[in-house]
């Protein structure tokens, strides 16, 4: 075991012994290679660096009080790579390829899985970019997949306590028909100056309004929002937001509590209705949101300085799945031997 304070982790880098990486090259992905390095060498003219071609997913394991390690919800995760590669005509990597790699990086890096009762858990991060030359704005010809692991503990520094958020309409994060839906590292370098802004201010995150109108509220930062009322679970709707994998099981599990669950667009001013609010997202998990506040029409919106209890039970439900303190009846979990 690593001497490592499990306890005081913060979300963010760690180097591990090893990452697995694999080309696509001529047409075909080649063999899984394990890496000790944490550099990649990269022909100068890659699309990645120019073009922007590239995306990455988040998703994270999990040891349980039974000591076994879990993976959450992996096929949600190679899926939306694929979704994200399509949609910048990168080379998908297949599910199986996904698959068998994250198992060996999880295998290779097993004294980095935080123990149980830590609060920490493993963060993967897979990412795929053009590395194939290119001078004129077209798709590369090779591409590399790499995934490597961390360990980390709490997004927010607050952990699950109340964050406050900023709305701005100096920046927008994605267009109405752009990338915004696809996790490319071009939304998150679009998100930099609010993002910025809104941390100068004291704030924790943006909450970005949709694009077009700056009438519908769109997503936090790197994480979804939603709201609940009327013993309802509430979430937008929008084509410029990442489909968050956690909102998704947030949905399901608000259901099997006995909530009723909405997906469609959230105006602004539903604001002032929300008993609760909050963002979710695999590093976020969930975070409340004590307070939002509008920068252009000076408007407050303020929610209890606590968490709420419906965010709690949803919190604890996820977190118990997990972790495997509860059963897995929703079948999101892999065991990694
Ligand atoms: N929205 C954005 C922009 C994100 O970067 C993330 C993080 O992955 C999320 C939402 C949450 O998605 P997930 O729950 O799949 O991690
Ligand atoms: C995640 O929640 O996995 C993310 O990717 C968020 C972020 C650190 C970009």
């Amino acid at each position: 075991m690593e001497n490592i304070n499990w306890k005081d982790l913060s979300f963010g880098y760690m180097k591990t012994d090893y990452n697995v990486r694999c080309y696509y090259r001529n047409g075909k992905w080649g063999q899984i290679e394990v890496s000790s390095s944490e550099y990649i060498p990269i022909h100068m003219a890659a699309t990645a660096l120019h073009y922007g071609q590239q995306a990455f997913e988040g998703l994270k394991a999990f040891t349980g009080k039974d000591g076994k390690v879990r993976l959450f919800r992996w096929e949600d995760n190679a899926e939306r790579l694929i979704n994200s590669a399509n949609g910048i005509l990168m080379a998908p990597p297949p599910k199986e390829l996904f698959k068998k790699m994250l198992k060996k990086v999880i295998r290779k890096n097993k004294k980095y899985i935080p123990p149980y009762g830590t609060g920490a858990s493993l963060y993967i991060r897979p990412v795929l970019f053009g590395t194939g030359p290119q001078v004129g704005v077209k798709p590369a010809e090779e591409y590399l997949f790499v995934i490597f692991v961390t360990p980390v503990g709490p997004y927010f520094k607050e952990g699950f306590k109340p964050v406050s958020m900023l709305i701005t309409r100096e920046y927008d994060r994605a267009a109405p028909l752009g990338t915004g839906k696809y996790k490319v590292g071009g939304n998150y370098a679009a998100s930099l100056t609010s993002m910025k802004k809104a941390h100068d201010e004291g704030y924790a995150s943006v909450l970005y309004l949709d694009a077009k109108e700056k009438k519908y509220i769109d997503e936090c930062g790197p994480a979804n929002f939603f709201g609940i009322k009327n013993n309802t679970y509430i979430t937008p709707k929008s084509d410029s937001i990442l489909p968050s994998i956690t909102n998704k099981s947030l949905l399901r599990l608000a259901e099997h509590l006995g909530l009723k669950t909405e997906r469609r667009k959230v105006e602004l001013e539903e604001l002032e209705t929300f008993d609760e609010a909050g963002a979710c997202g695999t590093a976020a998990v969930i975070t409340p949101i004590g307070k939002i506040v509008d920068d252009t029409t000076g408007k407050v919106y303020e929610f209890k300085n606590a968490p709420g209890e419906i965010s709690t039970k949803l919190y604890k439900k996820l977190l118990a799945i997990q972790t495997g303190d509860e059963e897995d009846i929703f079948g999101w979990t892999e065991i990694i031997k």
